[in-house]
């Protein structure tokens, strides 16, 4: 009989990373006898993997703490992981008492000793490692949620101290996985029938081969060449370390996608030196002219953080002049949230927010129009799409093109699409945010 109280809930915030790490903390229970199940009443241990990049994030899961405290009269268990666990640490008992697990992320790999100390009934349970660790979290138990796309860790933390960002904190310093690991399991990957693969890091183009075989963009070039791979996708790259040698890989390899997320976050150089992002605007933009330089059309997309302190309009409409001069296939904004520790936190000049709610309208309404000139120009063509699913209500299929565009289309009566297949369709239609074909046959 299954023990009632090794059954946990996850709830997962944030991004990409959080989303792998995920994967690894759910086989990593998987392995020590616990199930998973859907809603946190069923559940013995609940567990949200948290997010601190902004503030809001970071409230989310004290509301859920408080929204289901009374629950831990039942018996129930609460831990906290990820990023919000890292910055708070202990601070988390005092503020939440129901909650007797806090782990960041580098102490993941400690989760089995972790778990038989909460069983014993340790009411405060910690993995709080410091910036220096070495420790990267590699388990063979990674449970992956899509069967056909998945990803790999290649580098993990950030060592740029960004003004604003609470990464470099949370995460620890930057460690890279050998070449040889990552496409050990990129094959292992290919073998169980992935066809896509996103590799991961904060800042994945500061990838260093820890045995010194391969650059960045020749370790791109060698899981795209790994047998069974259609698609590889890289997130996020910083613009400091994005070397022509990246536009080039993508040129030689067709696996490699036609997509570039290069946040620039803001587009004046005053304001770029002040956030201490390594970069000016000139320099952004010569990047850009390396990808549109490349034979295949290349997306970029981007993220913009509006309201910096000491941002003025003048800066801000400068920002707005280079979403013009780019014309981004994507744009992900926000308002700038002051963070914990990090270098811009006591700056003056803060920028009232009601007017970062301003700048932040204006930004997403300007480039609404960018990207429905952008997406217009996909009609007519036929592209190829990775299936990803079925839209019953409006008799259509959901794909992704290798710019990572949603492509909504059509298919003959009585063909069924499988999900992750690729298929060609024409594009006969276009908006903002996703584009609109039929299957091709
Ligand atoms: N405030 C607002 N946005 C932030 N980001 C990172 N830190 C902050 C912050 N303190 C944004 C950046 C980054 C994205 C993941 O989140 O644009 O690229
Ligand atoms: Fe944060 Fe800057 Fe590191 Fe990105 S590069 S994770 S924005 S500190």
């Amino acid at each position: 009989m299954l023990d009632p109280q090794k059954t946990f809930y996850l709830e997962i915030f944030g991004c990409q990373m959080n989303v792998h790490d995920s994967e690894k903390v759910i086989g990593t229970l998987l392995a020590q006898g616990y199930r998973r199940v859907s809603t946190v009443e069923e559940a013995g241990l609940v567990l949200y993997n948290t997010c601190s990049i902004r503030d809001k994030a970071e409230q989310k899961v004290f509301h859920r703490l408080a929204d289901y405290k009374k629950l831990h009269a039942q018996g129930k268990r609460f831990g906290v992981l990820g990023c919000v666990a890292q910055q708070e640490g202990e601070k988390i008992f005092e503020r939440a008492p129901h909650v007797s697990l806090v782990c960041g992320s580098a102490s993941y790999r400690n989760l089995p000793q972790m778990l038989v100390q909460l069983e014993a009934g340790n009411q405060r349970v910690t993995g709080l490692d410091d910036r220096e660790t070495d420790e990267c979290f590699e388990t063979e138990f990674t449970a992956r949620t899509n069967p056909h796309r998945g990803y790999i860790t290649i580098i993990e933390g950030c060592d740029k101290f960004c003004a604003y960002c609470v990464v470099p904190f949370t995460r620890g310093k930057e460690r890279s996985r050998t070449s040889d690991s990552v496409l050990l399991e990129a094959r292992q990957m290919a073998d169980l029938g992935y066809s896509e693969i996103q590799l991961l890091g904060q800042i994945v183009n500061s990838y260093k081969d820890p045995s010194g075989k391969m650059t960045f963009a020749e370790l791109l070039a060698a899981v795209g060449a790994v047998s069974g791979i259609r698609r590889v996708r890289f997130t996020t790259s910083h613009p400091r370390h994005f070397g022509s040698d990246i536009v080039a890989a993508i040129e030689s390899a067709p696996t490699l996608c036609d997509h570039v997320h290069l946040p620039i976050q803001s587009g004046s150089t005053r304001v770029l030196a002040a956030m201490q992002r390594l970069y000016s605007r000139d320099e952004y933009l010569e990047r850009v002219a390396w990808i549109r330089a490349a034979r295949r059309e290349i997306s970029i997309t981007t993220d913009i953080i509006v309201g910096f302190p000491g941002e003025t309009e003048a800066e801000f409409e400068q920002t707005l002049s280079l979403l013009e001069e780019v014309e981004f296939d994507a744009v992900f904004g926000f308002k700038y949230s002051p963070r914990p520790n990090t270098p811009s936190l006591h700056l003056p000049d803060l920028v009232p927010d009601e007017e970062k709610a301003r700048r932040l309208a204006v930004l997403l309404e300007q480039q609404r129009g960018i990207q429905k000139r952008c997406y217009q120009r996909h009609v007519g063509q036929v592209i190829e799409v990775m299936v990803e699913g079925q839209n019953v209500a409006r008799g259509q299929w959901t794909g992704r093109t290798s710019q990572n565009k949603v492509l909504n289309f059509t298919v003959p009566n009585g063909v069924i699409p499988v999900v992750g297949s690729f298929i060609p369709t024409l594009t006969t239609g276009s908006f903002p945010n996703s584009l609109l074909g039929e299957m091709v046959v």
